[in-house]
């Protein structure tokens, strides 16, 4: 039983940091020639109305993507970010859309680059399926993500970047989550994931963060944003993203914008954030 939605949530402080990272990592391998196949395990529905400020329960995007719309001196990868967000709304000021991390990898993406996108919610993979019915790149399904991973790696252009951002609502997807990373990297060594996890009190994540999964000597890079101190007993209070294989110079391209995107993100914790090599490139 699915009980998330998504569009609870979306262009909160944790959409802000995944989908800036996103559209950085696709910038990155977008730079070489040869095609690539992005894999989005937990796509979503693709778009996401924004319901005014203001209402019961109050949402979440005005401490996201509301506290960037108005903001000065961008710097270069919330800039991009905020370019596509403000495009997908029609180009204006006004931005009552919030785009999914789909139809950011849909706009950077290629003609000859391929999306496989995987969504188990009916009404949400019904949306996200009709949103891309005319995309001839994309490959959309409502199916298990973890499974459509085992099914499709190695995909055929042999360079993939996979997002794999499940909700964690059961104990068992962290466990889920290792089985997937473990699976695509034994398929392709040198994939990119990126994989969100939230900073909550008991994320369930614990186990996955301290003994990350992947071959010994992969890269992999951890980033973070916490808005409001780790311990706060309620509610979201940042989140991160483990990223194995990143493309050069990522790490520099984050370095520039995390230290800006925290302090306007914080909501009391400080303005905390972190950009660390779990395992270093050799
Ligand atoms: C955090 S949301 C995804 C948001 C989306 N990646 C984005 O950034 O716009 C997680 C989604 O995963 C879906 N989901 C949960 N378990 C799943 C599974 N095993 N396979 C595929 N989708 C799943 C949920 O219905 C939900 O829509």
């Amino acid at each position: 039983m699915l009980s998330y939605r998504h569009q609870f949530h979306a262009g909160n402080h944790a959409d802000v940091l995944k989908h800036v990272v996103l559209v950085a990592l696709l910038r990155a391998l977008t730079r070489k020639d040869k095609p690539l196949c992005y894999f989005d395990t937990h796509a979503g529905r693709g778009t996401y109305p924004l319901p005014p400020p203001g209402g019961k329960p109050p949402p979440e995007w005005p401490n996201g993507l509301g506290r960037l719309l108005a903001a000065v001196d961008l710097p270069g990868p919330v800039a991009d970010w905020l370019t596509i967000v403000r495009e997908c709304a029609g180009g204006g000021d006004d931005v009552r859309h919030y785009p999914g991390s789909p139809v950011f990898a849909a706009r950077v993406l290629r003609p000859r680059d391929r999306l496989i996108l995987s969504e188990l919610h009916p009404a949400d993979a019904e949306i996200l399926i009709a949103a891309f019915a005319n995309d001839a790149r994309v490959e959309a399904g409502q199916r298990d993500g973890h499974a459509q991973v085992a099914r499709s790696l190695p995909p055929r252009e042999r360079r993939a970047l996979l997002l794999v951002d499940p909700a964690y609502e059961r104990r068992e997807e962290a466990e889920a989550v290792r089985q997937s990373v473990n699976t695509a990297l034994a398929r392709l060594a040198h994939a990119t994931i990126a994989l969100w996890y939230p900073i909550t009190r008991a994320s369930g994540c614990e186990r996955l963060l301290a003994a990350p999964p992947g071959p010994e000597g992969t890269p992999l890079l951890q980033v973070e944003i916490a808005v409001r101190p780790r311990d706060n007993p309620i509610g979201l209070n940042g989140s991160g993203l483990l990223i194995w294989n990143p493309p050069f110079g990522l790490d520099a391209t984050l370095e520039a914008c995390l230290p800006w995107l925290a302090a306007r993100l914080d909501q009391g914790g400080g303005g905390e954030w972190c950009l660390e090599w779990r395992c270093a490139p050799t």
